[in-house]
């Protein structure tokens, strides 16, 4: 790959296990209208923003409902999904992850959040973490979900990077279809065989360096 210059990181599943959150709120959801929800199923919603997720576990569940009832799930899981976000602390930042960031701030390589989630400033503030974001695109600053590129695009532009120098950190499918429509080289985080698309695939950020991301 080019120069690396940038790095822009997912949140939810990748700099913390948020993603179990968005499960357990979707699948209280799912269950108080009638059926289940796997981890399986909810492997398509990762990396979707809220209301194409409430879509996708509507047709799941078989459920028809009006653009006020779709509101008010929407709402109604998203109320489930502040109260358990609001518990967090530093302690839920993944493994490996502060040293990475740390990595790359001594070498120079700027840093963006490019999560679609609107409750992602709350996530950093809660954590701690804001400071070492030299960008933050959220779900408050995009029109597009992923796998649209426009929350890589926007980070490369703010950092003021070609996105050909860019690096992005992913768990979700449709994350990596953004960095690879954005022109980015990905990394996935999580399973191979479930992010096949990613150029590569790490389990985790523990034992991650800046050299191995150059080999
Ligand atoms: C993404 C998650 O980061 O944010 C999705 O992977 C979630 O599961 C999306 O639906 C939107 O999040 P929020 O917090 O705005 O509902
Ligand atoms: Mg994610």
């Amino acid at each position: 790959m080019n120069e690396i210059k940038a790095c822009l990181f997912d949140l939810d599943g990748v700099i913390v296990d948020t993603a179990k959150y968005h499960y357990l709120a979707w699948k209280r959801l799912a269950n108080e209208l009638g059926f289940e929800f796997t981890e399986e199923d909810n492997e398509r919603l990762k990396g979707v923003s809220r209301m194409k997720s409430l879509e996708i576990l509507l047709e799941l569940g078989e459920i028809s409902a009006d653009d006020s009832a779709m509101e008010a799930y929407a709402a109604k899981k998203n109320a489930w999904y502040v109260e358990y976000i609001s518990k967090m602390d530093s302690s839920e930042i993944l493994p490996g992850v502060l040293d990475f960031l740390r990595e790359l701030k001594d070498n120079g390589i700027k840093i963006s959040l490019g999560s679609v989630s609107k409750n992602a400033m709350t996530i950093l503030n809660n954590v701690g973490i804001v400071e070492y974001f030299d960008a933050v695109i959220d779900g408050t600053k995009i029109t597009h979900a992923k796998p649209n590129p426009e929350v890589f695009l926007k980070g490369a532009e703010e950092l003021g990077v070609d996105p050909k120098e860019c690096v992005v950190f992913e768990d979700a499918q449709a994350g990596i279809e953004a960095a690879i429509n954005a022109g980015m080289y990905s990394v996935g985080i999580g399973s191979a065989d479930i992010l096949q698309k990613a150029n590569t695939v790490i389990p985790g950020f523990e034992g991650m360096t800046l050299d191995k991301l150059k080999l």
